[in-house]
């Protein structure tokens, strides 16, 4: 995957009024921790080295916190992804319902295999963890969208709304 393009600005105006409201509403700095770096990673796409210091300061919680944190939960990105970034769930219940051929049919479709994204930006593919959907195993994400009871059948209709 592409790093995560170094931040040149702050949070925009509106993010930054986002945060003083959930000041407002959590309890300590760390409670903050995630809510701020969620609102970094839709304004950015990505959370960079850079962000993370900011966030750090912003918060005054040491750096290595901020880096332990976005190193733990795969849902914040650290890497630039592609225009649709497609998690396929291969946690247990997705694994038993047959997320192995969901994720190799993707990459045969896609042309890429998980953790890479295509030369023209357009799909980047991950495996990801369980994301509490397991009841409607197998299942995706792009972005906020959860596409679920996948079939081949299902995945093909997707990309080929989303090409
Ligand atoms: S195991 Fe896939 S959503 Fe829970």
């Amino acid at each position: 995957m592409l790093k995560c393009i170094e931040r040149k600005k702050m949070l925009s105006e509106e993010n930054k009024k986002r945060v003083e409201e959930l000041k407002r509403r959590y309890p300590t700095s760390q409670a903050l921790v995630l809510p701020v770096l969620w609102i970094v990673q839709e304004q950015e796409g990505c959370i960079s080295e850079d962000s993370m210091k900011y966030v750090a300061a912003l918060l005054n919680i040491p750096f290595g916190h901020i880096l332990g944190v976005v190193s733990f939960y795969t849902m914040l990105r650290k890497e630039q992804t592609g225009k649709n970034h497609i998690e396929v769930c291969t946690n247990i219940s997705c694994m038993l319902r047959g997320s192995a051929k969901i994720l190799q049919h993707i990459e045969q479709r896609l042309g890429i295999k998980a953790g890479e994204t295509s030369a023209d930006q357009k799909w980047t593919l991950s495996e990801a963890e369980c994301m509490g959907s397991c009841g409607t195993a197998p299942m995706l994400a792009i972005g906020d969208e959860y596409y679920e009871d996948l079939t081949i059948e299902k995945i093909d209709n997707l990309i080929d709304k989303l090409k």
